[in-house]
């Protein structure tokens, strides 16, 4: 009997230790998305008119990596240096997020919503930040 008990717990901690890596965790980088970004650029990273601009086939996007991250750490200071922008709202900077976390948010976004480019490392994000 008490054979029989300590199989079947055995068995039980098996099925549950499957059933738990086979949880799908999502992309890295998309709760990011959606925690900070999707409030303002939309869940579908469309934009929202006359507010924020889209971040699916964002010129900024999938332009230079330096730029992009600099917007990321700088927001709107950065922005206000590219000719032709009319957008009147700000965009706030992110640098308080630590470089892993900007490189898997930004990653994210470039493999997401019809966009495609290279990931960003974070080596990338810390040598920006060094050069502010
Ligand atoms: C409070 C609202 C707000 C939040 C939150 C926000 N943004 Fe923005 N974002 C903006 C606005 C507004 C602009 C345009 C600002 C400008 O032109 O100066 C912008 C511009 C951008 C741009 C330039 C895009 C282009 O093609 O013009 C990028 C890239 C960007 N945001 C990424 C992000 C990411 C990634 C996050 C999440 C960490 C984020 N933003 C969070 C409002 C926001």
């Amino acid at each position: 009997m008490k054979y029989l008990i300590t199989v079947g717990l055995f068995i039980i901690s098996l099925l549950f230790i499957s059933w738990n890596s086979a949880q799908p965790k999502g992309p890295k980088g998309k709760k990011t998305y959606d925690r900070l970004c999707s409030g303002c650029h939309g869940a579908d990273a469309k934009g929202i008119p006359d507010f924020s601009p889209a971040l699916a086939r964002s010129k900024i996007i999938l332009g230079a990596d330096n730029k992009l991250i600099r917007v990321l750490l700088k927001g709107s200071a950065e922005l206000k240096n590219i000719p032709g922008r009319t957008n009147k709202n700000e965009m706030p900077p992110q640098a308080n997020l630590k470089d892993r976390r900007i490189a898997n948010l930004l990653t994210f976004i470039r493999s997401n919503f019809g966009n495609k480019a290279p990931a960003i490392t974070p080596d990338a994000v810390k040598s920006e930040r060094n050069k502010l």
